[in-house]
């Protein structure tokens, strides 16, 4: 069984690639302030391409920086712009062309963009230059757009952007495309993983995991707003937690076809099999460098860990699954309470509020009250009873993601024969 994980493990690289994702934070915003140096911008932002619109997801301005007290820290307003005509950012997203503007409150009549002061009000900013770079790989897809406001001169006076610069700013937009385009391979891999733990056990269909996953963030968003997390924080650990959720099975894939999908109830001998997924997957996420790593780890060691203490793996060594601390029939001690890491005790609920309302080989679907009442009624045995409270106020907002992740209207999932020995 370990010879299958270390070989997966092995085979997708997964302690170089998953701490990547956290680069790439820090690499984007690397590459705005270098670029804004090289080519004297007092400010400029990195858009990320979500759907049909520009995301602001990297914003610096050295004038408003130096207008903070000690202490603080620059707030930009999240916006979003529409891909299209409006702006000179939307407008180099539309067509993939730089977008050099002299003065943006001197755009000539009939120009195809325009500028919208309101942004410039809301920041408490005057806009003058912008250079506008599509940040485009080389098969024609618009990642982002690469902003640059306000090129000074010697004493400090906004002036446009030249012909060269357009050139320079264009080989840090390549670096971004780059950057951004390996964070993509990343992700596409971590859905690979998802994929392939779901082949080897058709319960955990993609469906599922997404469901999983979506209720985590609901529940997780709630507790962190809760404790007055800073937005920062909470938009950080949203997109790992949401990648850490949907793994929290992978260790699945150590576990034999024959118990894995088996149609009935599992015999004593093989539930303690099926029971070592926890840390089959906890083992696979072993470089404790990243925040990535550290929540996927914990998710999948600690999603089946109890309030109470009689949940499992417990106590053990990560590396080789053995006990630390023994209980008096030999097993290992269960972690209790605020000993289970916090992303570990709300995937607990996410997965079992999930598993009660789908069908399973080994049971029919609940009804949306009954599983509610069941997670209820586990609230300080199974369940953290404060996680409980978030996940019942969240409610509405999980049958929204339920609904965006129903299964597909077929029968119930039957276990797929063509892989069975
Ligand atoms: P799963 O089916 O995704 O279930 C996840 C967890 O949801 C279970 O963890 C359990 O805590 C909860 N759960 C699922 N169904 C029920 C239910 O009808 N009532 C209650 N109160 N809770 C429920 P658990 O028990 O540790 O099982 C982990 C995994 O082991 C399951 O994931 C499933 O893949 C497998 N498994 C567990 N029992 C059986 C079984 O009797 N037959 C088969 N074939 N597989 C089983
Ligand atoms: C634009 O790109 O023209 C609008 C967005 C901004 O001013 O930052
Ligand atoms: C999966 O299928 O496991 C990943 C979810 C997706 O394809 O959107
Ligand atoms: C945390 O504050 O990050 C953890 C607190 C808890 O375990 O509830
Ligand atoms: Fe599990
Ligand atoms: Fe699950």
């Amino acid at each position: 069984m370990p010879t299958k994980i270390e070989k997966l493990k092995n085979v997708i690289g997964v302690d170089s690639i998953l701490n990547k994702i956290q680069d790439l934070d820090i690499l984007l915003e690397t590459i705005l302030s270098e670029a804004r140096r090289v080519l004297n911008a007092d400010a400029g932002s990195i858009y990320i391409k979500v759907d049909d619109e520009l995301v602001v997801t990297y914003s610096q301005n050295d004038t408003k920086t130096a207008e903070l007290k000690p202490g603080e820290k620059l707030i930009y307003n999240v916006f979003r712009i529409p891909i299209g005509t409006g702006t000179t950012s939307g407008f180099a997203a539309m067509t993939g062309d730089i977008i050099n503007v002299r003065n943006v409150y001197d755009i000539p009549e009939g120009a195809p963009y325009g500028f919208d002061p309101y942004y410039d009000r809301k920041a408490g900013y005057r806009t003058v230059s912008t250079l506008s770079i599509p940040l485009k790989t080389n098969m024609g897809d618009i990642l982002g757009v690469l902003q640059l406001i306000n090129k000074k001169d010697k004493i400090g006076r906004s002036i446009a952007f030249s012909k060269e610069d357009e050139l320079v700013a264009a080989h840090f937009a390549t670096n971004a495309t780059m950057a951004l385009q390996r964070a993509q391979m990343t992700r596409a891999i971590l859905l690979r993983m998802t994929r392939m733990a779901e082949l080897r056990d058709p319960k955990e269909t993609g469906t599922h995991v997404n469901r999983v996953a979506g209720y985590a963030l609901e529940i997780y968003e709630r507790w962190a707003n809760r404790r007055n997390r800073p937005r920062s924080e909470i938009d950080r650990t949203r997109d790992t937690l949401r990648m850490a959720a949907m793994l929290h099975d992978v260790g699945k894939v150590a576990i034999s076809d024959t118990i894995l999908k088996k149609p009935g109830k599992l015999t004593d001998a093989e539930r303690e099999i099926m029971k070592t997924h926890a840390w089959q997957g906890a083992r696979l996420f072993t470089d404790r460098q990243s925040e990535f790593d550290e929540i996927a780890q914990q998710v999948a060691l600690n999603h089946h860990e109890d309030w109470d203490g009689n949940g499992y793996p417990g106590q053990i060594d990560i590396m080789t699954g053995e006990p630390l601390r023994k209980d008096a029939k030999g097993r290992a001690l269960g972690k209790r309470g605020e000993e289970i890491d916090i992303f570990g005790r709300i995937v607990s609920i996410a997965d079992v509020f999930d598993a009660l309302r789908s069908n399973r080989v080994y049971k029919a679907a609940w009804s949306d009250d009954d599983a509610v009442r069941e997670i209820k009624g586990l609230a300080g045995s199974k369940f953290d009873p404060e996680l409980v409270e978030d996940f019942i106020s969240v409610i509405p907002s999980i049958r929204t993601v339920s609904d965006k992740f129903s299964e597909e209207p077929t029968e119930p999932t039957e276990p797929s024969t063509d892989r069975e020995e």
